[in-house]
């Protein structure tokens, strides 16, 4: 991980936001060092577990700072982050209205919205969120059960390429705080979610472009609110490069395949996740005039392991020569196991 990278995806995305408090979202590279990074370039964080807490208060980041935005949590979860400090926490029934009013009395509450999600290069399988009327109902129903109703939030679906996808969301937000208003009810704050994209191997929209999205849509909201963002992907993707090794090449019926010490299990799982539309950039240390298409293919005898397809890599491409991925600092070492025995990526920050 480039430490530089971080900085300048975290300057860009305040300069793209400018009135927006980025929250950077820790399940998507947890590291210490990208965390220590992120903390002292001043993002403020996202979290959905207990253990994420922990992490963070670890390296000095203050529970009370923290948005808990995973919308259903196993009850010890809540008390523990309410006891730790933790005070905003994301909802999207009735039950976990409960719940929270049960194991941390008096937070504040925010609720999510749906979204389409249809933008997304990630897909979103549409598991979270309520739509603008049932959402008034749950922020009122906080209320009565002595919950403040603090705000709202959505996301879009990770890897977002089209700026408009904010749209939606921000029209239902307009509406919902409309009609809280007229009950009463005025939140705080609204919170934008992640999903803002990365460079992979191909240009994608700039971040100014969803920022100006943001900017006109929250200036005509009713009334003034604190506007905050969940970025994950798009602080810290580009600034990660997985380094492996070619472990064997072999030719077969169905071309030449470069197999690596890292695969789709201990790294690159997104490419699953995407059915394939992720792709990573991929270089080689041997730097042959003469290229071949490889399928590059992870260590394990599962045969789902490929994870980058007609590469163009060196002729002579060989065991022990190196390959860069790039693009690889979200959502691949977090997402690493060891299956079929094979170690977990080290994570080193330079
Ligand atoms: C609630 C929430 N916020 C933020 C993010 C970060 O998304 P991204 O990494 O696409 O910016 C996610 C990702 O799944 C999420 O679920």
């Amino acid at each position: 991980m480039n430490a530089a990278r971080i900085v300048a995806a975290f300057d860009e995305f305040c300069n793209a936001f400018p009135q927006v408090r980025a929250c950077y979202a820790t399940k998507c590279n947890p590291d210490k060092d990208v965390l220590r990074v992120l903390r002292d370039a001043g993002s403020g964080f996202e979290v959905a577990s207990v253990a994420e807490v922990r992490t963070l208060a670890s390296i000095g980041v203050r529970p009370a700072d923290l948005l808990f935005s995973n919308p259903v949590r196993a009850r010890r979860q809540t008390r523990e982050a309410a006891l730790a400090g933790v005070y905003r926490f994301a909802v999207d029934s009735v039950e976990e209205l409960f719940r929270v009013a049960d194991e941390a009395p008096g937070s504040c509450v925010y609720v999510r919205l749906a979204t389409g999600g249809g933008d997304s290069v990630v897909p979103s399988e549409g598991k979270f969120g309520v739509d603008a009327g049932t959402a008034r109902e749950l922020l009122r129903l906080a209320r009565d059960l002595s919950l403040v109703p603090y705000g709202v939030t959505f996301h879009m679906g990770s890897q977002t390429l089209e700026p408009a996808a904010l749209e939606g969301p921000l029209a239902d937000v307009a509406t919902l705080l409309a009609g809280l208003q007229r009950d009463g009810i005025r939140l705080e704050m609204v919170d934008i979610g992640g999903g803002f994209p990365a460079v992979y191997d191909e240009p994608v929209p700039s971040l100014a472009l969803f920022g100006d999205v943001v900017s006109k849509r929250v200036a005509e909201l009713p009334y003034p609110v604190e506007v905050y963002a969940e970025p994950g992907r798009c602080l810290v993707a580009e600034a990660g490069t997985f380094r492996c090794t070619v472990i064997g090449v072999a030719r077969r019926p169905n071309g030449w395949f470069a197999h690596t010490d890292l695969g789709v299990f201990n790294g690159m799982m997104e490419v699953l996740e995407t059915g394939g539309n992720l792709r990573y950039p991929v270089r080689d240390s041997r730097a042959d005039e003469r290229r071949r298409a490889f399928q590059v293919t992870g260590p394990t005898c599962d045969s789902q392991d490929t994870f980058a397809r007609d590469v163009p890599l060196s002729e002579g491409l060989r065991e022990g020569d190196v390959l860069s991925v790039g693009s690889t600092g979200a959502y691949t070492a977090a997402y690493a196991s060891q299956f079929n025995g094979f170690p977990l990526p080290r994570v080193v920050v330079v």
